[in-house]
């Protein structure tokens, strides 16, 4: 099934009504992702070494929030355009190892995408639809496949 532009105007137009506010949004996005998995906060290095400091206070954890909405804005543009999601090759291959060497697995892309489509349902209510929901899910979904692609390959 073809991604289309309706979904692809969702996806653009509900980040550009929460950009302007990025800096709670992406914590709230990782607030959510160690409510659903704890566990999760220990593949941070940044977090990792931080002890007991407030999880605000890691200017680091709005890079990796940012970049997975900018990415997935990306994504819903390249399969609009090629039905396909082409992220830059070298970026590909620098995320797969990335991930492998963080420790993260297949489960924590579906606890990432949870968090995500939380997020984007709390900071933009009154735009929040199923089209929304599954225009997010399939430009997230063909991201992380992607992703964990060239993980295995790096693995
Ligand atoms: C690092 C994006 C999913 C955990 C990164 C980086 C980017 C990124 C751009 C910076 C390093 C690099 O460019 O290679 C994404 C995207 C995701 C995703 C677009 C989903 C589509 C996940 C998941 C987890 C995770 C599911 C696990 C909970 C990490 C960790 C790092 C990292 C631990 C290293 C952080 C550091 O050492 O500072 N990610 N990520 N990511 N990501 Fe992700």
């Amino acid at each position: 099934m073809g991604f289309s532009e309706a979904q692809e105007e969702l996806v653009l137009r509900s980040w550009k009504a929460m950009k302007k506010d990025t800096e709670s949004i992406a914590l709230k996005f990782f607030f959510r992702i160690f409510e659903i998995a704890p566990g999760a906060k220990q593949m941070f290095p940044f977090l990792r070494d931080a002890g007991d400091a407030p999880l605000e206070s890691h200017p680091k954890l709005k890079t990796h929030a940012v970049s997975v909405f900018v990415m997935a804005c990306e994504s819903a543009t390249q399969l609009r355009n090629t039905g396909d999601v082409k992220v830059r090759e070298a970026a590909l291959k620098r995320l797969g190892a990335s991930h492998v060497k963080a420790g993260v697995e297949d489960a924590h892309f579906e606890v990432v995408k949870t968090a995500l489509l939380d997020t984007i349902r709390d900071a933009v209510p009154d735009m929040w639809t199923p089209e929304m929901k599954a225009a997010w899910e399939e430009a997230y979904d063909q991201l992380a496949a992607a992703i964990k692609e060239e993980m295995k390959k790096a693995a």
